[in-house]
């Protein structure tokens, strides 16, 4: 949605006044590799979408923010100093957690009317809801004449998340669409959030994300699920190896050496993880060296482990993964975020985009009865204000 329509909108909802609007917005991810390894003091290595939650805002004098939705009728409505948990309509679980986030911390006081709209595809693994988060914090602290420390910004868009909309994710979509820089991934340690931003050579390679439109609606319970499975392997390993914190100082060595007391399913997830982590450190390098074979081949292998030891593909995502491997100048595809639907990301040379674009126009409907959309997308910048001022 463009400015002016939003503008437009925004009159419509909340009358027309003469000061200028006060703007944000904050970018969706995609995870290049290094998945489900946030939340076990892991690697990551995502990069800012060119696609964001963009909110437009007039600050209040009292302490109501009244936020509209360019896709909900519903108009959310909470008073900053009495934020409730659990109230209609959903989707205001995200800016209720973040403003109860932002005024325990003394930063928030007065609220805005304000509205939010996306182009980052919804349930797509995307990082919508992340996105919305950190928005949701930049207009607020923007309204209040108030700045915050980015990894303390992430920190308290996470808190909403696991406390709001009861999901409890790791560091990663929060701390990356924070601050991301254009043109760059970044590899994270989850542990002590030291990063690299590693530049990628957009004249050589390209990313593909295809949507497989699989809502990954099961995903709360299932990844509740995996993130105990991995607490219970470290229980179990520590035993043996009490300095084991966490999954991230598992070697396989030590895992195999636990593998007798460990139930097989824990086994494999545990893994997972392992295995996710080297590969994440090597395709970093890879992407330095420039050598897109080699970094192809480690999205292919954390396809696999994702779908065969942590059990968090879907045949859908699967296929996609499929058909790209089959394409000219395709150098590696994987599911992306935390699975059961959403979607892939491929990596390739400029030819290849439009190539596989059509080969899953053609195979993939026949594959899974359905369609797949799909968008060439380049590393984008983190959160931005975009206008500050209403004197
Ligand atoms: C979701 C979570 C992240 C991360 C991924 C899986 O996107 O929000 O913290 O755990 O799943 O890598």
């Amino acid at each position: 949605m463009s400015q002016t329509e939003m503008k437009k909108l925004f009159e419509s909802k909340f009358g027309a006044d003469s000061r200028p609007y006060l703007e944000v917005r904050a970018p969706g991810r995609v995870n290049l590799i290094g998945e489900h390894t946030d939340y076990n003091d892991g690697f990551v290595f995502p990069m800012a979408l060119t696609r964001h939650t963009t909110i437009l805002a007039k600050a209040r004098t009292d302490a109501t923010v009244r936020l509209a939705s360019a896709i909900e009728p519903q108009i959310a409505e909470f008073k900053i100093d009495a934020v409730v948990k659990k109230e209609p309509p959903k989707w205001s679980a995200y800016p209720r957690g973040v403003a109860e986030a932002l005024r325990t911390r003394g930063l928030i006081s007065v609220g805005v009317d304000a509205l939010a709209a996306t182009d980052v595809p919804l349930g797509g693994g995307l990082s919508s809801s992340a996105s919305f988060e950190v928005a949701s914090a930049l207009i607020l602290l923007v309204a209040n004449h108030k700045q915050m420390d980015k990894v303390e910004l992430a920190s308290a868009c996470q808190w909403a998340e696991h406390h709001y909309a009861g999901v409890p994710c790791g560091i990663m979509d929060q701390f990356i669409s924070a601050m991301a820089e254009e043109g760059h991934a970044m590899l994270l340690d989850c542990r002590d959030l030291t990063r690299r931003q590693i530049p990628l050579d957009n004249a050589q390679i390209q990313f593909l994300i295809v949507n497989s439109n699989v809502k990954h609606e099961l995903v709360q319970g299932e990844y509740t699920g995996r993130r105990n499975q991995c607490q219970r392997a470290v229980e179990t390993i520590a035993r043996h190896f009490p300095l084991v914190k966490a999954l991230r100082d598992v070697t396989i060595p030590m895992l195999d050496e636990s593998r007798m007391q460990m139930d097989p399913v824990v086994f494999r997830r545990a893994r997972h993880v392992i295995t996710e982590n080297k590969r994440t450190l090597e395709y970093a390098a890879a992407l330095e060296a420039k050598d897109w074979g080699r970094a192809g081949q480690l999205m292919y292998a954390s396809h696999v482990s994702l779908r065969d030891d942590y059990g968090v593909s879907c045949p859908e995502l699967d296929a996609l993964v499929e058909i790209a491997a089959t394409v000219d100048g395709i150098y590696g595809a994987r599911m992306t975020g935390g699975g059961f639907g959403g979607s892939i990301v491929a990596m390739g040379n400029h030819q290849s985009m439009k190539a596989l674009q059509a080969a899953i126009d053609l195979q993939y409907p026949e594959k899974s009865g359905r369609q797949a959309t799909s968008f060439v997308t380049t590393a984008g910048a983190g959160a931005q204000v975009l206008q500050a001022s209403q004197i």
